[in-house]
């Protein structure tokens, strides 16, 4: 008889799961048997992560989503719930990075980067909570940073992005701990991916990052992924309200 995976029967939902960190946690809680409902813009890049899901044996769809829009965030809202009817997992892990000077910055910059990190996860949220409330089982994960507990010179509106989801992720701890559900931070630090590109795409700056890094070395993305398995697993069920930092000691020092 076939052994059940852990998160068998669980309906999962990540945003940004087109790519990078996204596609790893989706990847890797669709290896512990959740179904999984990925969202993202690019739908040549989500379709096929869901095939590469789907050759692991893991059951994965997408749905194209900006999670900035309001319109479309209610559109996956109908959906999952004409096809599960239920959420237990959301990841609110998109996000986007510019990095300037402030009196460089437009307001529409401005405005992406606040919309996609923290405004993405309060439409994610709001949309879909009410499917997650009487599940039986409820995590959310919010994708922050080192950056939401220190801070970088030409990161005003990542900053201040991130801090902000620290901020939303504890309130709803509070607000969602009598539904049983918990909410919880993730703040790497510094990872090879595409948001990263920049900074790897320049050696001075790549070795000054990571000569930041007590541990000496930047995080992978299957480091973030296994710790987001066990933030969405059971054996996690007595924390929420909390942020972990996975960051090779960055903000120890
Ligand atoms: N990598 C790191 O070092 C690091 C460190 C700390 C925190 N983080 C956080 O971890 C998360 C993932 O980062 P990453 O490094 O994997 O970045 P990434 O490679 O740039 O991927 C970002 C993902 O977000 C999606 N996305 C961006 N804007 C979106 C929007 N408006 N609507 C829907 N999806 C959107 C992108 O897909 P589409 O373009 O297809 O929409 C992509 O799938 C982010 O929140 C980031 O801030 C990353």
């Amino acid at each position: 008889m076939p052994i059940d995976k852990p998160l068998q029967d669980r309906v999962a939902v990540i945003t940004g799961a087109s790519r990078g960190l996204g596609r790893a946690i989706a990847l890797a809680l669709g290896e512990q048997g959740a179904a999984m409902v990925l969202l993202a813009r690019d739908r040549v890049r989500l379709e096929s992560v869901v095939d590469e899901a789907r050759a692991m044996g893991v059951s994965a769809e997408c749905l194209v989503c900006d999670v900035t829009a309001e319109d479309q965030v209610a559109e996956v809202h109908n959906r999952i719930r004409e096809r599960f009817g239920r959420v237990h997992i959301l990841v609110n892990n998109a996000g986007t990075n510019v990095r300037k000077p402030i009196t460089e910055f437009t307001l529409a910059e401005w405005r992406q980067v606040l919309d996609t990190s923290l405004t993405g996860a309060f439409l994610l949220c709001r949309a879909l909570i009410p499917l997650m409330q009487g599940a039986g089982y409820g995590r959310i994960l919010n994708l922050t940073s080192i950056m939401s507990h220190v801070a970088l010179a030409g990161r005003s509106a990542y900053a201040a992005s991130k801090a902000g989801l620290l901020g939303f992720t504890k309130a709803l701890a509070l607000e969602l701990a009598p539904s049983g559900i918990t909410v919880n931070g993730i703040s790497p630090g510094p990872v090879a991916t595409e948001m990263n590109q920049p900074i790897l795409a320049n050696p001075a700056l790549h070795e000054q990052f990571t000569s930041r890094i007590p541990l000496g070395r930047w995080g992978t993305e299957t480091e973030i992924a296994r710790l987001a398995v066990y933030l969405c697993s059971a054996d996690a069920g007595w924390i929420t309200g909390t942020d972990v930092l996975v960051d090779g000691g960055w903000t120890a020092q």
